[in-house]
């Protein structure tokens, strides 16, 4: 009877250490979250086609980083620009990281954490046609499909007279400056950067426009409550010294 007894005791013994162990097992497996961006954007999310097709950049690192503190594991999915926000609607992305600015439009429909980086907008044109926003005047202006820059151009529409004209990539924006096919384009000063440094000719102008305009955010559907969760992190970078550290890494020393 003892015997029995034992025997009972040690197999329901056993029985708990699986049970725990398998337990421990789906805690440890991390819950995937799928990041919507648009690989386009040099340095916030890219390909480096000649090191591999893995997406790269100071948008993927915070990512990583923040990922790796809350446990989750992140898949990235690419898409234009234009699309991501109603993917995220339609639930095949879980969040939007794409060097995004929370403006009013966008936040009607989704949550933004803090701005983790502020940016400013350039006018770039050939050989320096464009000195000012007013020698816009009845040229073509190309911008990404979708993005503030387009509002921008819709802005400077209403007091100059110009034409718009977008497509979906960036890379196409410079091509077509570049044939001569559209006179000047909208573009972010950290992204420009690399094409400007490359191009000789293109020449480039700062729009005026107040601080917060060009910031970027992470985008969630509305209420959820990884906003917070992820907004705690980019604080904890932001003290910490990584926020800095991606910084310099991705933009320079002189940001
Ligand atoms: N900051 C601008 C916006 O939110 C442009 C962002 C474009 N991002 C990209 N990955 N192409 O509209």
């Amino acid at each position: 009877m003892k015997k029995l007894l034992s025997i009972l005791l040690a197999s329901l013994l056993v029985v708990g250490i699986l049970g725990a162990c398998s337990k421990q097992e789906t805690s440890d497996k991390k819950k995937v979250l799928v990041m919507g961006t648009s690989a386009d954007y040099k340095p916030y999310e890219y390909i480096d086609s000649a090191k591999s097709d893995e997406i790269i950049g100071f948008d993927v690192d915070i990512a990583k980083y923040i990922a790796k503190e809350l446990g989750y594991e992140i898949k990235i999915k690419d898409m234009d620009f234009t699309g991501l926000l109603a993917a995220m609607e339609a639930k095949k992305v879980d969040f939007v990281m794409a060097g995004m600015t929370p403006t009013a439009e966008r936040k009607k429909n989704a949550d933004f954490t803090d701005i983790y980086f502020t940016a400013k907008n350039l006018v770039i044109s050939k050989d320096g046609a464009v000195q000012k926003v007013e020698d816009l005047k009845g040229k073509t202006v190309g911008v990404q499909t979708g993005s503030i820059q387009e509002g921008k151009a819709k802005d400077i529409q209403k007091a100059t007279e110009i034409k718009i004209t977008d497509r979906n990539r960036i890379p196409e924006l410079f091509e077509e400056l570049k044939a001569g096919r559209v006179d000047a384009i909208i573009i972010e000063d950290t992204v420009a950067k690399g094409y400007l440094a490359k191009m000789s000719e293109l020449k480039s102008i700062e729009i005026p426009e107040a601080a917060d305009e060009a910031g970027s955010a992470i985008a969630f559907p509305k209420g959820s409550k990884q906003t917070e969760e992820f907004n705690k992190v980019i604080k904890k970078m932001q003290d910490n010294g990584e926020m800095e550290k991606l910084i310099k890494k991705w933009f320079g020393d002189e940001q």
